[in-house]
């Protein structure tokens, strides 16, 4: 089977706006007749989904750091298997808010240095990286606001608070000069429609590569 479609993910720090720029960016595409897929990690699938209670709700101290990547890293294999490479197969454009690069940064970075491990294990299970990576960067300190003006029941990782956000913010920025061929950084720290802007103009430009592949 060979993966015709386009997979662009969503990372960035909690509250830096992915959920909203991917759900925009989903609707301006269908608009213009693309056929998208619009999907969410933790999630995504029915059993990724039940995973993602396991690892979002209940005591911050339940799993382990290893437990978690192993939890993270099945709950993106059955997304992968039953979302993501059907709709590549079919050629549509799969957007999702977070993929492996949040395991790299959350559970590589928060609890010791584990990326090693994190990596071990994506080669293992996951071996997909996306087309194109947009990574929503701002100041940590409004992104933790925003998320946490929110309410909800998973505050999993917001509640470890500022600093670990300012540890994610560098290390996503590291990580995007370590894939250069693949990430676009926006700057979040703008209104809604001049960020979608720049996400969309990034989008048509990766698109047409695509085309021309
Ligand atoms: P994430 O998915 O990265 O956690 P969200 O898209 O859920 O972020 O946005 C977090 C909160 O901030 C939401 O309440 C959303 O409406 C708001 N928000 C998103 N983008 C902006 C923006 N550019 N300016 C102001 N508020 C925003
Ligand atoms: P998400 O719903 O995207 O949160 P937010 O909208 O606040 O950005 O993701 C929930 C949390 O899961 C978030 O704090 C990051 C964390 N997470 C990991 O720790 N590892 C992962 O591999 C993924 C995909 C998410």
């Amino acid at each position: 089977m060979t993966a015709s479609g386009t997979f662009i993910t969503f990372e960035g720090i909690d509250g830096s706006g992915k959920s909203t720029q991917a759900r925009r960016l989903a609707d301006t595409l269908r608009a213009e007749g693309h056929d998208v897929v619009l999907t969410r990690e933790p999630g995504g699938s029915a059993g990724a989904e039940e995973i993602r209670k396991l690892v979002l709700e209940g005591d911050p101290d339940r799993w382990s750091a290893e437990t978690e990547i192993l939890l993270f890293t099945a709950a993106r294999r059955d997304h992968l298997e039953r979302t993501i490479l059907p709709a590549l197969t079919k050629g549509q454009v799969v957007i999702c808010d977070r993929f492996a690069d949040s395991t790299r940064m959350y559970q590589g970075l928060s609890r010791g240095d584990l990326r090693t491990v994190v990596d071990q294990l994506h080669s293992l299970m996951i071996g997909r990286e996306p087309d194109l990576t947009i990574l929503i960067d701002m100041d940590p300190d409004t992104g933790l606001n925003r998320a946490l003006a929110r309410q909800g029941s998973e505050e999993r990782f917001e509640d470890f608070g500022p600093e670990l956000q300012r540890q994610m913010r560098a290390g996503f920025l590291a990580l995007a000069d370590e894939y250069s061929d693949r990430f676009q950084i926006v700057d979040g720290a703008r209104d809604m429609d001049s960020i979608a802007a720049d996400v969309h103009a990034i989008t048509l430009k990766a698109l047409a590569l695509k085309a021309l592949a």
